[in-house]
């Protein structure tokens, strides 16, 4: 595993694993799976509806708590409640203290929400916080007027989304990029199917999903694929014993067509959406 330093001094490994749409027994079994195979990232969020779940996990898997890595998030709707809803992730979660609590999207009160972080963060329950399908002009606007910059965005990103001007700005700012559905959510799986994905799985003998994964960490991005299968599982962390060359980078990155399946909510009746959740 291969960590970076967050802007407030913190490491955070550069691959964890994601448990969105993992429920019940499943979730357990496939967070217990990954900690196992290595991974000490775990992200979660109250929406998910699993965090009782992965508590479940973590707690079997005897791995000290210092090791690992635990990341939820605060649903918009909660904003106004983030305390209480912190508190309810620490008892389901069954920890003393979590790594990283993101707002999940920039809607409804997320100052409310942000100032509640932030004492948080300052009580020692939180060692960091940051925020979620934040788009540039909002990551601005809430680090502007507020005390503590956040350490992270988490946003759609992958080959055909790779998010090179928000990257930019965060860059700017010291905001780290972490990647959700780093493998299209195993929707846009014609990126497994690139030529240039499919040659440089053979020239290294890896699969495309490992490609993918290690061209985003070259990237300096941040991956949490999520799969509930214990031979993807452990597919997906094995990407730390081999090296893409610049020009391999070059190549890829030219395939992205910033094209967002889920990502931030640049079109209205994306929000539109959103709201009825
Ligand atoms: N902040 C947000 O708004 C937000 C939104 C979405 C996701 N997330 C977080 O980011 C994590 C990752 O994103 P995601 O789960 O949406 O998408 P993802 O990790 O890109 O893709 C997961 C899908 O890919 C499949 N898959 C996994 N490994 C594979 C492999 N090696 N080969 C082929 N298919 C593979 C999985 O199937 P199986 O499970 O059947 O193996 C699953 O259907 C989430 O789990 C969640 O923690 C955050």
């Amino acid at each position: 595993m291969i960590y970076r330093t967050l802007n407030n001094g913190i490491q955070i490994p550069m691959l964890g694993f994601g448990t969105f749409k993992a429920s019940g027994e499943e979730c357990e079994a496939s967070v217990l799976a990954a900690i196992r195979a290595g991974y000490r990232l775990i992200d979660t969020a109250e929406a998910y509806n699993n965090e009782e779940y992965v508590g479940n996990a973590i707690a079997k898997s005897s791995v000290p708590r210092e090791e690992l890595f635990i990341t939820t998030k605060v649903n918009f709707r909660s904003y106004e409640n983030a305390r209480a809803i912190v508190e309810q992730s620490l008892a389901k979660l069954q920890v003393e203290y979590l790594d990283l609590v993101l707002l999940h999207w920039p809607f409804g009160n997320y100052y409310a929400g942000w100032h509640q972080l932030e004492e948080l963060y300052e009580e020692g329950k939180i060692r960091a916080i940051g925020v979620s399908n934040f788009n540039p002009d909002r990551l601005i606007d809430l680090l502007s007027f507020n005390k503590v910059v956040p350490v992270i965005n988490q946003i759609e990103t992958h080959l055909y989304c790779q998010r090179k001007n928000e990257h930019v700005w965060e860059d700017k700012y010291g905001v780290a990029h972490q990647a959700y559905a780093p493998l299209g959510q195993g929707k846009a799986n014609k990126m497994f199917e690139e030529e240039a994905v499919q040659q440089l799985a053979v020239k290294y003998g890896k699969t495309p999903a490992q490609i993918l994964l290690r061209f985003l960490v070259q990237s300096d991005v941040v991956v949490i694929p999520k799969s509930v299968h214990e031979a993807r599982i452990q597919e997906n962390i094995d990407i730390f014993d081999f090296e893409l060359t610049v020009e391999e980078v070059a190549v890829l990155a030219a395939l992205d067509q910033a094209a967002p399946m889920t990502g931030t909510p640049e079109k209205p009746e994306k929000v539109e959406r959103a709201m009825t959740w």
